[in-house]
């Protein structure tokens, strides 16, 4: 069993979609047995809070069904967890900054790390935008989420 937790600023908008997606993809695919997913944010903003509504939207016109409570990233994710997938390069570099003794890098990756579109990019923000930047978000999500399980099937 690999345990990924997928990780943004705010855990309502880009990582709790990622987290639904990897969800369904490995439903779909028939190997939900292998993998256990959750999202977290490393900010406090929204502790607590179900996804933004524009998050919902986008993902129930997508076929994807939601069903998290925003919690912040915590150290000791850093042992439960295989995979640690941040959204974007601050993110990450936020992460990395509470691995002070530095045993977990091994374990850090960018999402994009695994969009064969454009590696190593950031997964936009969408919270200041409008709903097209939601539907893009979801676009390199399905892709990059979807590579990521294709990647580490036994
Ligand atoms: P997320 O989006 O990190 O993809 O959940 C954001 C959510 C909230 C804020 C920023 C980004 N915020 O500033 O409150």
């Amino acid at each position: 069993m690999k345990k990924v937790l997928f990780v943004c600023l705010g855990n309502i908008c880009r990582s709790p979609l990622a987290e639904g997606l990897a969800k369904h993809l490995a439903n779909e695919k028939g190997v939900s047995d292998q993998f256990y997913f959750d999202s977290c944010g490393t900010s406090r903003y929204h502790i607590g809070e179900q996804p933004d509504d524009r998050t919902l939207k986008n993902a129930a016109n997508n076929g994807i069904k939601l069903d998290h409570q925003a919690r912040q990233f915590e150290k000791k994710d850093f042992r439960d967890f295989d995979y640690i997938l941040a959204m974007d390069a601050a993110n990450l570099s936020n992460i990395k900054i509470l691995d002070q003794a530095k045993q977990f890098g091994d374990k850090l990756y960018l999402m994009r790390d695994f969009d064969p579109n454009n590696p190593g990019a950031d997964v936009p923000d969408p919270y200041f935008g409008g709903e097209q930047g939601f539907q893009n978000v979801y676009d390199i999500l399905e892709r990059s989420v979807n590579n990521f399980i294709e990647t580490e099937l036994i």
